[in-house]
């Protein structure tokens, strides 16, 4: 099968389109024709290994430690349709179609990947894809779509409360707009020109151009902030929320986490950082409000699996609206 090989640490011409090996389904597993996968700005910190400081060691030590030895596939994110089960699988039949993610493995740039039927810690989740979504479009919704739950739910986010999503224009803030608006939210999604009309559209109450206005100082107050970017000061940002609010910080340095100890220490706010679980009820849950009508992916571009390195110079421009695709096969 053709597969995108990880070969180095480092710039995106380290992802080369090689032959290998089609991998046959463990008793517990199924195999998946990837029909596509997707590329966040998560996937290219890992291919870089430029991560949190607390992930960058261990993930050196796991992934291999001057280049990529254990996980040589990368690729969080697929959709497709099972081809082959193991002999103790009873969830899926051949033909179902899925999506979901492959949690620590990996392995999603690809055209097959085994996953396991019921998968434990790390190795993400499987589901029926909703009925209604092209496999471009379910790729894109697990991952960010995870982190934007979690963050609302961990915040136990109330009707008519106030949200700030900080780069609502990307992947988890497209969803985290859409998903806190079902939550019955007023939302203020911040991001650069360019993406405040999608924003809009997703159903944002206000929006923010970053590179015009400084909110920070519009006097406003939130319940609930979500920052996946985390430039500039969180501090200052800090000071929008409401006593007894949430901060959550997608992606974290050293100086969010001892700040986030000084707040748990010092502050009723609460400065969080911190991941979701990606568990099944989650995905179906994500599933069910796509069929419903009530969430969508805002894909941006599709690339072929052959072009993946560009797919990922793309993603890095920080341009793209909401998600980038790589289309495994016919979607
Ligand atoms: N996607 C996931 O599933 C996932 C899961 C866990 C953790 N994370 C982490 O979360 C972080 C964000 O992920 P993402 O996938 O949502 O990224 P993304 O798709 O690149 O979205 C980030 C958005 O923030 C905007 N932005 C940049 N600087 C800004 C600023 N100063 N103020 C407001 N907006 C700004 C960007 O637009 P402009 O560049 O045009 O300004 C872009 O629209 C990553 O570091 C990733 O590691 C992601």
């Amino acid at each position: 099968m053709k597969a995108i090989i990880w070969t180095k640490y480092g710039l995106p011409d380290g992802l080369q389109l090689k032959e290998v090996e089609k991998p046959t389904p463990k008793d517990n597993e199924v195999l998946i024709k990837i029909h596509a996968s997707s590329v966040t700005a998560g996937d290219c910190e890992m291919r870089r290994l430029e991560l949190p400081l607390m992930l960058s060691f261990p993930m050196r030590l796991y992934a291999g430690f001057l280049k990529p030895k254990r996980i040589t596939i990368l690729g969080q994110e697929l959709a497709g349709e099972v081809v082959e089960i193991g002999k103790d699988v009873t969830t899926y039949k051949v033909g179902n179609q899925v999506f979901g993610t492959t949690g620590l493995g990996f392995g999603a740039y690809a055209e097959y990947i085994c996953l396991p039927e019921k998968p434990g810690d790390a190795q993400g989740t499987l589901a029926l894809k909703p009925t209604n979504s092209t496999y471009e479009e379910a790729t894109a919704v697990p991952t960010a779509g995870f982190e934007a739950l979690h963050f609302l739910r961990k915040a136990n986010i109330q009707s008519g409360e106030k949200v700030l999503i900080v780069g609502a224009g990307g992947s988890i803030g497209t969803f985290a707009v859409q998903l806190a608006r079902h939550f019955g939210t007023e939302v203020t999604g911040v991001d650069s020109t360019e993406k405040l009309e999608l924003i809009q559209s997703l159903g944002a109450n206000q929006v923010v151009d970053y590179t015009k206005e400084d909110y920070t100082r519009s006097g406003e107050t939130y319940d609930l902030i979500i920052d996946v970017v985390g430039k500039g000061s969180v501090v200052r940002r800090l000071n929008l929320l409401k006593e007894r609010g949430y901060y959550f910080l997608a992606y974290a340095g050293l100086s969010h986490i001892l700040l986030s100890m000084w707040f748990f220490l010092m502050s009723n706010k609460k400065l969080k950082i911190e991941s979701s679980s990606q568990k099944k009820e989650d995905l179906i849950f994500l599933k069910q409000l796509f069929e419903d009508g009530k969430l969508k992916s805002i894909v941006d571009r599709s690339y072929p699996l052959e072009q993946t390195a560009e797919a990922h110079r793309y993603v890095e421009t920080g341009q793209k609206l909401g998600n980038v695709v790589i289309v495994c096969g016919v979607s």
